[in-house]
């Protein structure tokens, strides 16, 4: 019996293959229900008993042996396989699966595009800021209730570094180097200590638009707003400016455009009212020319502001702001 094994082990161990068919016919020879180690295991009954224990465990160790050397070919020729298919040059490819651009990117660059068409460079500021660019230079008054419309973060250590609010400080930037005529548009990130809800975050992005040249009226403002809003939001689109208060313009409006959704019938986007707010503007306050030295007996100008997580809401019918921060494939791969 011993030396039937010891054959056996040999056979087994000098066993090798190139085909999954031969190794299959090598399976069932020696381990399948007919093989020659499974005979080995009804014959094990006639070994006397005082050779069982020897003779069971090299029976053991042969079946061991020829069930790895099983497993091992077949790895082997998978293996062999897939390195072969790599130079089947007429396989179709592996999927290659495209990003999309984030929508508050979309929506920022086709308002870009909007206005670079009628003159407006791009222009960029800080997110870590000072008190002068963020308020002081836009006429907020030192200890103005003013400043309180806006819940800023400050530096602890020193309260004259804070986190802009918002994009108007990117005016003061652009004014500081730049002389008119001015024609700027200003999309950045903006920080306030709001809680996070489904209309707020402590996140979110502006566009603010700024345009200083000789005679600039109000008149110009509402043109551009009015070619802007039919440009985005469609031709039938209509503009509505109500009065409103900013430190950094005057007189100051806020613009609602009728709702693209209902036409202005009345839907529950718009609260029925059939408008919809989309920016804040004014004409620039002589004070605030003047801060970043304009003279404004010559020069007049406009400055708008508009939240992009806002206008893209609107325009995709989202109604959870905190969507887009949250960076879930299945709501990005949607754009
Ligand atoms: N900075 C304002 C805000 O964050 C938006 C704004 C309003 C900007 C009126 C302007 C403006 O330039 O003229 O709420």
């Amino acid at each position: 019996m011993i030396d039937k094994i010891k054959s056996l082990l040999n056979e087994v161990e000098a066993f090798t293959t190139q085909t999954t068919d031969e190794l299959e016919a090598f399976r069932i020879a020696y381990l399948g229900k007919k093989g020659k180690i499974t005979a080995l295991f009804s014959d094990f009954k006639n070994v006397a008993n005082e050779e069982k224990k020897l003779v069971g465990q090299e029976i053991n160790k042969l079946k061991n042996l020829a069930q790895d050397k099983v497993e091992f070919l077949k790895s082997q020729l998978v293996t062999q396989r897939t390195s072969s298919v790599g130079n089947d040059l007429t396989l179709p490819g592996e999927p290659v699966f495209k990003g999309s651009r984030h929508p508050i990117s979309l929506v920022k660059n086709e308002i870009s595009e909007i206005f670079k068409r009628i003159g407006f460079t791009i222009s960029e500021g800080p997110e870590i800021e000072d008190d002068w660019h963020v308020f002081s230079a836009l006429n907020f008054p030192e200890e103005h209730p003013a400043r309180d419309m806006q819940d800023t973060f400050f530096i602890e250590t020193n309260p004259d570094v804070l986190l802009r609010t918002h994009t108007s400080s990117v005016q003061v930037r652009v004014m500081d180097h730049q002389k008119p005529p001015i024609r700027t548009l200003s999309p950045g990130r903006v920080f306030r200590n709001e809680a996070i809800s489904a209309r707020a975050h402590c996140i979110f992005h502006q566009i603010e638009g700024l345009y200083i040249d000789k005679n600039v009226s109000f008149a110009d403002l509402k043109q551009t707003l009015l070619y802007f809003a039919k440009e985005y939001f469609g031709e039938q689109t209509e503009i509505r400016l109500r009065p409103s208060y900013f430190p950094f313009t005057e007189p100051s409006a806020e613009v609602d455009v009728s709702c693209s959704l209902c036409g202005g019938e009345g839907c529950n986007v718009c609260k029925y009212t059939g408008w919809l707010e989309i920016l804040g503007c004014g004409m620039v306050d002589p004070n605030v020319l003047e801060a970043s030295g304009i003279d404004s007996s010559v020069f007049t100008g406009f400055a708008f502001g508009m939240g992009i997580e806002r206008i893209a809401m609107l325009k995709y019918g989202i109604k959870d702001l905190r969507l887009f921060f949250e960076n879930d494939q299945r709501f990005l791969e949607q754009f």
